[in-house]
C-alpha cells in the first residue's frame, strides 16, 4: 500500500539556522519553500537521495506544530510515505479501522495531497501519506 518514504518532517525553532545546517553543513539542495497558513507552518523541502527533509517552522505558538515544539522541543515530527493513489489508501486504512486525523486529503506543499494518521494508530509516530502533484 505505501511506496517509499517522501520525507521526514522535522520541527525547528529557527528556520534559517536550521537551513544553515541542513543545507551548508549537510549539504542538501533546498528544493522549495512555502508558507502554508493553514498548517500554520512555514515548510523548506530539501532533497537528499531520492527522498526529502520536511524543515517545519510554526507561524505561532498556537499553531500544531507550535504546540509540538512547546511539549517536545525540535526533533523529528513526522514520518511521510509515498502512494500512488491517497483516496484509495485512505479507503483502506478506514476500512481497517485506523484513526486518522484527516479523513479527507488536504494540500501539502508543492500541491501534493495529504493526510496524517494518528499516531495512537501508529506506535507514536505521526505519520503523513503523500500523493505528490504531478511532476514530483
Ligand atoms: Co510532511
Amino acid at each position: 500500500m505505501l511506496g517509499r518514504i517522501d520525507h521526514i518532517g522535522v520541527a525547528v525553532e529557527d528556520l534559517d539556522a536550521s537551513l544553515a545546517l541542513y543545507a551548508e553543513t549537510l549539504g542538501m539542495p533546498v528544493v522549495h519553500r512555502e508558507t502554508v497558513t493553514e498548517q500554520g507552518v512555514e515548510a523548506i523541502l530539501l532533497d537528499v537521495g531520492e527522498g526529502h527533509v520536511e524543515l517545519l517552522a510554526p507561524l505561532g505558538p498556537e499553531t500544531p506544530v507550535g504546540r509540538y515544539l512547546a511539549r517536545k522541543g525540535p526533533g523529528i515530527h513526522h514520518v511521510a510515505y509515498q502512494v500512488p493513489d491517497i483516496d484509495a489508501t485512505l479507503a483502506a486504512l478506514k476500512a481497517a479501522g485506523t484513526r486518522l486525523i484527516d479523513e479527507t486529503p488536504r494540500i501539502g506543499i508543492r500541491g501534493s495531497r495529504v493526510a496524517f494518521v494518528h499516531p495512537a494508530a501508529t506506535g507514536g509516530v505521526l505519520t503523513e501519506i503523500v500523493q505528490p502533484a504531478e511532476g514530483h
